[in-house]
């Protein structure tokens, strides 16, 4: 028999990602229908490894009146961050070098002292691995998929995905207009890391002429010849759509920046470089665009609040019939359950079977292969 539940915390970690607040607000009001207490945790878990930084507490109280009328906006009202992970927290250590610390045991030792009893974790795969590995040491965790790169295993989608492909669509939409107005290619960047859904499915969507992913190393030969076959009939500009973690064969994905303690390595920089050789291939004037944060940033779509209202319940009620452990997950209708340790550490890329590359290739869409 699990002990019953009175007061539980949320951490949003990683990027952020359109519909964070509405899971908040769903968490808290599921909560409160039970008699439990929300707390939130400010900057993943920055808001109990670092207190000095949080003057007004890194831990606070959420109650239904806090979460009043943030389901609609963008970003999280608890603040997020993509270095903080307390498994391999960076730390200065003192003769000035930068190490990773697992603070682990200082998480446990504040829910305790606060009489927390659960965490609902939201966030792509840094979060759910150390929400899996919270939960190995005997804390009672639930995770929420989020990510607007859509590369979480075993949920049909994240939040944060639709938002990110419905703006994506709309620039590349107007990038038409201007590109056939000045014959130009115009090669637009987008956000993913090391998976091409967003890509994918924005270029489909908004009919790309080139759609470049990580799972398929491109030629850029290829590209080329598919833009001097469009201006031969008459079609004299050329949309390529390339992913920021796209490689060409034999390449390696460009980074702006490599890892560091505490850091990840930061990917982008394709776009402007294949602007550049695409323009010296094919003798055609070429422009990059990066869409970049602008695809984390604004209101959900409803899709994605709908979505996020789902998870955010459902967490709430997986911890009520005693779960611990486990993510909730999309599985078309339904939401359900699925061990935190078929997710953590693993990544969902698009596969070579999808009906949707496969939509691309019957239409006729470049691949780069
Ligand atoms: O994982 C979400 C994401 O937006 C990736 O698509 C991107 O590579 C990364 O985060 C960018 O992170 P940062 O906020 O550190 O620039």
């Amino acid at each position: 028999m699990t002990a019953s539940i009175k007061r539980i915390a949320i951490s949003t970690g990683g990027g952020d990602a359109p519909g964070l607040n509405a899971v908040i607000r769903s968490v808290v009001l599921a909560a409160a229908q039970r008699g439990w207490e929300c707390y939130g945790i400010r900057e993943g878990f920055n808001g109990i490894l670092l207190p000095d930084r949080y003057p007004h507490n890194g831990v606070t109280r959420l109650t239904a009146d806090q979460v009043r009328g943030i389901g609609h906006l963008g970003g999280t009202i608890l603040g997020t961050t993509n270095h903080g992970n307390p498994l391999r927290f960076a730390t200065t250590m003192p003769d000035g070098s930068v190490q990773e610390i697992n603070r682990s045991a200082d998480i446990h030792a504040y829910l305790k002292k606060m009489d927390i009893d659960a965490l609902v974790c939201i966030g792509g795969d840094g979060t759910l691995t150390i929400a899996h590995a919270l939960h190995l040491q005997g804390l009672r965790v639930v995770g929420v998929p989020k990510t607007i790169d859509n590369d979480l295993d075993k949920t049909f989608t994240t939040f944060g995905f639709d938002t990110a492909v419905s703006f994506a669509t709309e620039c590349i939409d107007r990038l038409h207009s201007t590109a056939e107005s000045h014959q130009r290619i115009m090669v637009v960047e987008v956000m993913g890391r090391y998976a091409g859904w967003i890509a994918l499915h924005s270029g489909i969507a908004a009919n790309a002429h080139a759609i470049l992913i990580p799972e398929i190393p491109y030629d850029p030969e290829k590209i080329a010849t598919m833009i001097k076959r469009r201006d031969e009939n008459g079609r004299n500009y050329s949309i390529v759509l390339a992913a920021e973690g796209a490689l060409a064969v034999n390449g390696l994905p460009m980074l702006q920046a490599a890892a560091t303690a505490g850091h990840v390595e930061r990917l982008g920089g394709i776009g402007e470089r294949l602007a550049h050789d695409l323009q010296t291939m094919t003798g055609k004037e070429a422009r990059a665009v990066v869409l970049g944060h602008l695809l984390r940033g604004g209101s959900p779509t409803a899709f994605d609040r709908l979505s996020a209202m789902r998870f955010g319940a459902a967490a709430v009620r997986a911890l009520d019939e005693g779960h611990s452990g486990i993510m909730v997950a999309l599985a078309f209708p339904n939401v359900n359950y699925v061990a935190l340790e078929e997710v953590a550490g693993r990544m969902k890329a698009v596969p070579m079977d999808s009906d949707t590359l496969q939509t691309g290739r019957d239409i006729g869409i470049c691949f780069g292969d």
